[in-house]
């Protein structure tokens, strides 16, 4: 279903028109600088170089000649990332090139360059597509694929999640992932339906054997060379919340729940794109948390690939169930990193809101992920894998309970559960993010988002010990 977004930089030889960015901070002085004409212009529009405002001064033909852009004050800067795709958003269809007032650090001119790319994505495969075309010359020296790259992946990322899962049905994010694969000449296996159980891998079975499109394992590998990265996306592309059905308002936006698929595969995009040495897996639990007579029940006692013996005390806590099954199979084989991206828990959107992509990890790996997000603008908060919570997942007539009562530390408990199904002696992050922008922000329209995957991507050359990017 992804569609072929133009999120592309203009040609260096094609006309355009000079834009130069201000900050509020810089509006004064360039105020006094000006010709009466220029002042007078900019005081009748209302511009004081807020977030996102533009100033146009038209030329003879009456077409902009030259453009202002504001990126407003430093507070304005600190709340709000993506200051230029803001100004982007603002300005008539048209071809620019950046004349003053970018950042001075490479990666934050990469995170704004990124900012204005992405500010060009809309979902519109049910729709006819709107928007203009609001192009831009990238400045000498910045790594234009790169950053093409980046905004590829990122879009792929959110047209999985933006899909409905009336189409982004497990053999929608198969078909996804076998596309993927197929450019890049990955890799791409699949276990499906009753294999599942000949093959054990009894709890993505057991989760997705209710509905009518049947559960499956995505299995994909790129890279011949090079240290091993496997990422492990939770597939769920719908939540019902099974037998303990979810009541409408927590179900509405469950065609999300596949978030964590659709964020390790638009960061697969993105280090196939750029042909990172690694060795690169792929491991998705693709299902449908769904009701029928078939459907695993709260009470049931599932022995997990692992060996591990699983309560299931509540059937919408299914994502650690199917992701148990993929982190053991992970760990049959040697990794230098194992990451789980899901959208886990209820309680870590309650921790840490939207903007946030909550994770864990050993002190060293974390350490690297949290400089990989601020490079990146791609903001991470570390939380604890909680030894003293352990017990909350032992319910006593088995290994583990998949949902603790009590409500307390729903997300580092789920965590916890994650963790008992991987090497100790494995590097392992796991992010429980969100997936989703609930209200339109510069460069990030209202719908599915990618969280934590940019900072992955900037962490790695440091967690891998490969050679930097610039
Ligand atoms: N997919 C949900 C988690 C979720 C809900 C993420 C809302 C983002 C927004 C997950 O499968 C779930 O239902 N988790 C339960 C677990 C509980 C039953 C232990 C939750 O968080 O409420
Ligand atoms: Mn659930
Ligand atoms: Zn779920």
């Amino acid at each position: 279903m992804p569609q072929d977004h133009p999120l592309t930089f203009a040609d260096a030889d094609q006309a355009s028109i000079p834009l130069a960015l201000l900050t509020a901070e810089a509006f004064d002085g360039w105020r006094l600088a000006q010709e009466p004409g220029a002042r007078g212009w900019a005081e009748a529009n209302g511009f004081v170089a807020g977030p996102g405002q533009v100033l146009l001064f038209p030329g003879d033909d009456g077409a902009p000649e030259a453009a202002l852009g504001g990126v407003g004050s430093a507070k304005d800067r600190a709340r709000g990332r993506f200051a230029l795709a803001a100004v982007a958003q603002s300005l008539p269809a048209g071809t620019y090139h950046i004349e003053s007032g970018l950042p001075q650090e490479p990666a934050d001119i990469e995170a704004e360059l990124l900012g204005w790319l992405l500010a060009g994505y809309s979902f519109d495969t049910y729709k006819e597509k709107t928007g203009k075309q609001v192009r831009l010359v990238a400045p000498e020296g910045v790594d234009t694929a790169r950053i093409e790259a980046i905004a590829a992946g990122e879009a792929l990322t959110r047209d999985l999640i933006n899909t409905p899962a009336n189409d982004m049905t497990p053999d929608g994010l198969q078909a996804a992932a076998a596309a993927l694969a197929h450019d890049h000449g990955a890799q791409c296996s699949v276990i499906g339906g009753t294999e599942l159980l000949a093959e054990n891998f009894p709890l993505i079975h057991a989760v997705g054997r209710a509905s009518d499109c049947a559960p499956r394992l995505i299995d994909m590998r790129w890279g011949q060379s090079g240290p091993k990265v496997t990422l492990v996306g939770k597939g769920v592309c719908f939540d019902t919340g099974g037998l303990n059905l979810k009541p409408g308002s927590s179900m509405g936006l469950m065609k999300k729940d596949m978030g964590g698929a659709a964020t390790v595969l638009g960061l697969a995009q993105m280090i196939m794109a750029l042909d990172l040495p690694v060795q690169l897996r792929v491991l998705i639990p693709a299902v449908e948390n769904s009701v029928s007579a078939g459907a695993f029940r709260p009470g049931d006692i599932l022995t997990s690939r692992k060996g591990l013996t699983v309560e299931i005390n509540n059937t919408d806590a299914e994502g650690r169930l199917v992701l148990a099954d993929a982190l053991a199979l992970a760990c049959e084989e040697e990794s230098d990193l194992v990451i789980s991206m899901a959208t886990l828990t209820g309680a870590a959107r309650v921790a840490v809101g939207p903007d946030l992509a909550p994770f864990y990890a050993d002190d060293a790996t974390a350490a690297a992920l949290e400089a990989g997000g601020r490079r990146a603008h791609d903001p991470l908060w570390r939380l604890p894998f909680w030894e003293p919570y352990e017990t909350m997942i032992e319910p006593g007539i088995a290994d583990l309970d998949n949902a603790p009562k009590g409500g307390f530390a729903g997300s580092i408990t789920a965590a916890l559960f994650l963790r008992r199904f991987v090497n100790e002696d494995t590097r392992y992050a796991h992010f429980d993010i969100y997936g989703w922008q609930p209200e339109a922000r510069p460069g990030r329209p209202k719908g599915g988002v990618g969280m934590g995957a940019r900072a992955i991507l900037a962490a790695l050359p440091d967690l891998m010990g490969l050679e930097p990017a610039e």
